[in-house]
């Protein structure tokens, strides 16, 4: 059965030779902060979680988790549908509703179910979905659950999207365009302005995956659309609970009033166990630390900028051009990207190495995240730490490249 992955263990083989650690395989010993772990006895900084706001180790966050843990066990043994709704699930849904200022909204078990969950119903036979290129997996493997004809347009390219938009107008049914806030490869972010006005001239509806956004960017952080001022041309925001909220599951709202019908009819909603109750109550306090702390929000600002300045200054060409909390650095091929992993990880830096085919263009990356825990002596330190590595490297350009 496995011998279609032949291709798959060669790379695989090529990219662990000489003994190097497997990436793909680290196995953290303990945690001891938001960013710090040890690995094989060796203390190392974690600069590949997307614990952006650092809330994983939150004392309120914790408290309310053990509380829930000890009133109401350990899972809820049944889908939303079948005994595995809560009063703390509807209320969760209720406080996310209202901190985006949305009717409805609806949990998942994963974000990444929350996408399987939302595409496959929204979209029917008729229907035509938008995606951006660069779209995460979930939103590509939510397409391929449903009948609905799909387009991939260029990444963070409007016009592109517009074209392809005009080509499709004389089909029968809706237009879903799906776009993410910030990019989880490359850390750009979508021209969503301008996205939206292409959704209002040809009457598409609009699902933004603000995944890496929610907690991040916008006034109350509410992501990209509260930053860009086109919240009201957001049809449907999506999120995930294991970003800036410190913990695991997905959500989507929206303003239809029909909305609570994809709570029986969207599969990966009904078919799956609910969100244990320890989880929901820390979601539930994380958004409220969320909105009480806005300063976190202008720490991890800091620190995005930090590092991305830091690495441009040490000649490292990297995924975008404006800061935010996710830096990849650019890699000239697998192999060296995987050497330079391992060095940075000899040197005590944990960062994520991400290669074709699960990179946009099949680049080879050093994906590094930031988060408000860390101090700025840990992002100098890595971006110094890089910087030797590629000086042993040979040329700087050349690892950068
Ligand atoms: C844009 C985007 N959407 C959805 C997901 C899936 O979220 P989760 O890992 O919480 O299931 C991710 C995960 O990284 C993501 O980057």
């Amino acid at each position: 059965m496995l011998q279609k992955y032949q291709a798959l263990k060669q790379a695989r083989a090529a990219l662990l030779q000489d003994g190097i650690r497997d990436p793909f395989a680290v196995t953290f010993d303990s945690i001891i902060s938001p960013t710090e772990a040890r690995l094989d006895g060796q203390v190392v900084t974690l600069f590949g979680s997307n614990n952006y706001l650092g809330l994983t180790l939150d004392p309120s966050c914790q408290q309310y988790a053990a509380e829930a843990l000890a009133r109401e066990g350990t899972g809820t043994s049944g889908s939303r549908i079948a005994n595995g709704t809560y009063s703390a699930h509807t209320a969760l849904e209720a406080q996310i509703a209202r901190y985006l200022g949305r009717r409805d909204a609806m949990l998942f078990t994963t974000g990444y179910q929350a996408n399987l969950g939302m595409l496959s119903a929204l979209a029917g036979r008729d229907d035509d979905l938008l995606l951006d290129a660069d779209g995460h997996a979930s939103i590509y493997d939510g397409a391929r659950l449903c009948a609905a004809q799909v387009t991939r347009f260029r990444h963070n390219d409007p016009d592109d999207l517009y074209r392809r938009l005009k080509h499709l107008s004389g089909r029968p049914g809706q237009k879903l365009i799906v776009v993410e806030g910030i990019y989880s490869m490359l850390g750009d972010v979508a021209p969503l302005r301008e996205i939206a006005a292409v959704k209002r001239e040809t009457g598409a509806y609009l699902l933004v995956d603000e995944a890496h956004s929610l907690g991040v960017l916008g006034a109350h952080g509410r992501g990209l659309a509260e930053l860009a001022g086109v919240e009201a041309d957001v049809d449907y925001v999506l999120g995930t609970f294991s970003k800036s909220l410190g913990s695991i599951g997905g959500f989507c709202a929206a303003d239809d009033p029909d909305f609570g019908l994809l709570r029986v009819a969207s599969r990966a909603y009904m078919f799956t166990a609910s969100l244990p109750p320890a989880i929901v109550a820390s979601v539930s306090r994380a958004l409220c630390v969320i909105e009480e702390r806005p300063a976190l929000r202008g720490v991890l600002r800091d620190h995005a900028a930090r590092l991305h300045a830091g690495l441009i200054k040490a000649g490292f060409a990297l995924g975008a051009e404006a800061a935010s909390p996710i830096v990849s650095i650019r890699m000239p091929d697998p192999g060296t990207a995987g050497l330079f992993w391992n060095r940075m990880l000899d040197a005590g830096f944990y960062v994520n190495l991400a290669l074709p085919p699960a990179t946009p263009s099949s680049q080879s990356l050093l994906r590094m995240s930031v988060t408000a825990a860390h101090t700025s002596a840990q992002i100098d330190a890595v971006v110094s730490g890089a910087a030797a590595i590629a000086r042993d490297f040979g040329s700087l350009q050349q690892a950068a490249e």
